[in-house]
């Protein structure tokens, strides 16, 4: 019998390998060629005028996408907003009163169900959003897998547990990144992205009343704007220098203690990611690339895809 023959049992396996494999984890970076073929542009251009009226939204949404990926896998969990019976992530102590970027995610959403209506994810729609804004800000571009659906639930206390806190020491930061399967020298990269963005009071008071590997000029200007009590929502860029490039700067600071969360000073503080610090600072393409790699390898963190979970309407709420 035919069936018997080993070749055609070979082909079999081989056939019923590729459509289970393509059923479950496989992105594709033309997962919309043919059923959206607008989408890329559509989330392009809406990302370049939203940085463009407001230079620090290309931080806002990087930072989304991170929040998202690290908890429950880049599925748009984020995006969920709490309602009577339901608590998403948004009022976790890491993203209250300080994620942002919702609306430029709603409007580019709206525009992509007129085009194509319940094709692309608002996971995908991140996951590229992120991407562009770091392009608008002068930074690396990458090709993105697409292909991620959404989900239909959220995690609070994942957030709290899974998304690293400014007040972590090194071996925190690394057994946070480590947790989700990445080296120390792509949490250092990842790092970088404190390049663009800015923080609130109440997440470097501490270090700049109580540390001294903190440069005295830079505390005593950041003191004005964030004073020992009150002030908690004044806000500070992560990188003085150069608040709105996606550049290198970020680690030539850290080198003169000028990092302005603890967290991001633990980098540069005698331990074990000094060097990469100083390699980075001093090679500007190598910390390009080395982000660009990462971003993909975080936004493929254990994407909903198949027949699991669902493609939003509206990324604030399950269908
Ligand atoms: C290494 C561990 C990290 C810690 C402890 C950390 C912590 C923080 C904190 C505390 C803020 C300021 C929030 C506020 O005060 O409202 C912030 C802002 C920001 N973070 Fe991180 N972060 C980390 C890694 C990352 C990564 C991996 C990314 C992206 C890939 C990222 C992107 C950003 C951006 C862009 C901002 C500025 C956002 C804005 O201006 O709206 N961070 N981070
Ligand atoms: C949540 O409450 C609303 C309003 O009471 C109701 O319409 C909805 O079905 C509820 N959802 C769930 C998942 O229970
Ligand atoms: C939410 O995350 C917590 C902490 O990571 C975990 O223990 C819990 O099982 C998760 N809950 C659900 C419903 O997935
Ligand atoms: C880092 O922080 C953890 C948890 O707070 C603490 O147990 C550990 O001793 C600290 N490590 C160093 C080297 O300070
Ligand atoms: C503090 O910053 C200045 C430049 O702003 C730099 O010359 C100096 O070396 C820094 N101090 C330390 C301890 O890194």
């Amino acid at each position: 019998m035919a069936w018997e023959s080993s070749s055609v049992r070979t082909a079999f396996l081989l056939l019923l390998s590729f459509l289970l494999g393509t059923a479950s984890a496989q992105l594709s970076s033309t997962f919309y060629s043919t059923s959206c073929p607008s989408a890329l542009s559509t989330i392009k251009s809406g990302v370049s005028s939203a940085v463009k009226s407001e230079a620090r939204m290309g931080a806002s949404l990087l930072r989304l996408h991170f929040h998202d990926c690290f908890v429950n896998g880049c599925d748009a969990s984020v995006l969920l907003d709490d309602t009577a019976n339901f608590t998403g992530e948004k009022n976790a102590t890491p993203n209250a009163n300080s994620l942002r970027g919702f609306d430029v995610i709603d409007t580019i959403k709206s525009q992509l169900e007129s085009a194509c209506p319940g094709v692309v994810s608002c996971a995908d729609l991140l996951t590229v959003a992120a991407r562009d804004s770091v392009v608008a800000l002068g930074g690396p571009s990458w090709t993105v897998p697409l292909g991620r659906r959404d989900s239909t639930t959220a995690n609070q206390s994942a957030a709290n547990r899974n998304i690293p806190a400014p007040t972590l020491n090194l071996s925190g930061l690394i057994t946070a990144f480590s947790n989700k399967g990445f080296t120390t020298k792509e949490m250092v990269a990842l790092s970088g992205s404190h390049t663009i963005g800015q923080a609130r009071c109440t997440s470097f008071r501490a270090r700049l009343y109580n540390e001294n590997n903190i440069n005295t000029t830079f505390a005593t200007s950041l003191k004005a704007n964030c004073p020992s009590a009150g002030g908690d929502n004044n806000l500070s860029p992560l990188d003085t220098t150069s608040p709105t490039s996606f550049d290198n700067a970020y680690f030539k600071n850290l080198q003169i203690q000028e990092g302005l969360l603890h967290s991001d000073q633990q980098l540069f503080s005698g331990g074990s990611t000094d060097a990469q610090v100083n390699a980075y600072s001093s090679n500007s393409a190598t910390f390009m690339t080395d982000f660009a790699n990462a971003m993909v390898k975080m936004g493929n963190l254990s994407p909903l895809t198949g027949s699991s979970g669902q493609i939003r309407k509206n990324c604030r709420k399950v269908n």
